[in-house]
């Protein structure tokens, strides 16, 4: 049977995340649970595991609710201090914080500079040639819905290469699921595959994003292109559009905080 959620009055997000996790979050998981068992908190405590919750720079880190507080760099041990101070006394715990709801900055383990207009320069790329454009962050939640905008907004004008065949298939679908977005046209044998995220001990990982370009050349068509460590470019897109599309991209996918 589920937790009776009525007595709940704390529930405490733990990100089992990548980042986390290689940095001891399900043992940490653990260790919470274990210390609000035992210190007789676990009808009015709830806990969740999340995917990754965007603060990997302070990794391992976990929220509380109601309170809106972040922690971050969290252990084993400074576990058991959590549950002390926050559960039970409601003090501080001041060490570990990262935010609260309310606060105007952060207290980041480690700050990671946004990236600016500054990162799009003319240049000559080995694979595209003369471009404007820039590298992105290689993250799923940045890939996953830039691949999806560029399917399915300009889906029947894309020219698309994929392990150096050019696909020419109009009505692309694009789902995804553990980790890969399939990529579908109306003809099977231009099914392709994008590896966005697998561990480090999982044979996809060689085939997991690294690299992601998006550039615009000078005859007005824009594109981008997917690297992996396993077989370079993997996936290149092109369209033609006006520049309001190529901007929205920039400020979408380009011009992202870390
Ligand atoms: S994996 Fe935990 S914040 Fe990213």
């Amino acid at each position: 049977m589920g937790k009776d959620l009525t007595k709940v009055t704390n529930t405490v997000f733990v990100c089992n995340g990548g980042t986390c996790k290689k940095n001891g979050a399900e043992e940490n998981t653990r260790e919470l649970r274990c210390a609000i068992k035992m210190a007789g908190l676990h009808e009015v405590t709830h806990t969740v595991k999340t995917l990754c919750q965007g603060q990997c720079e302070n990794a391992p880190v976990l929220f509380l609710n109601p309170e809106g507080g972040w922690y971050k760099r969290m252990t084993a041990e400074t576990i058991d201090e959590f549950v002390k101070q926050k559960l039970i006394s409601h003090t501080g715990f001041d060490d570990h914080r990262l935010f609260k709801e309310g606060w105007t900055t952060m207290l980041a383990a480690k700050t990671i500079e946004p990236k600016t207009h500054d990162e799009l320069t003319h240049h000559c790329d080995e694979h595209a040639g003369d471009v404007y454009g820039a590298v992105i962050y290689p993250w799923e939640h940045n890939v996953y819905p830039l691949l999806k905008e560029i399917f399915m907004v300009y889906r029947d004008t894309l020219t698309i290469y994929y392990r150096n065949q050019v696909l020419n298939s109009a009505a692309f679908q694009l789902t995804y699921k553990d980790g890969r977005a399939q990529i579908r046209g109306n003809i099977a044998s231009e099914a392709l595959e994008v590896v966005m995220a697998a561990p480090r001990e999982s044979e996809y990982f060689l085939y997991k994003v690294s690299k992601v370009k998006l550039y615009q050349k000078a005859d007005a068509f824009n594109g981008i292109y997917l690297m992996n460590s396993k077989q370079g470019i993997f996936l290149r897109v092109e369209w033609r559009s006006g520049s309001d599309f190529w901007n929205h991209l920039v400020d979408n996918y380009v011009m992202i905080s870390g």
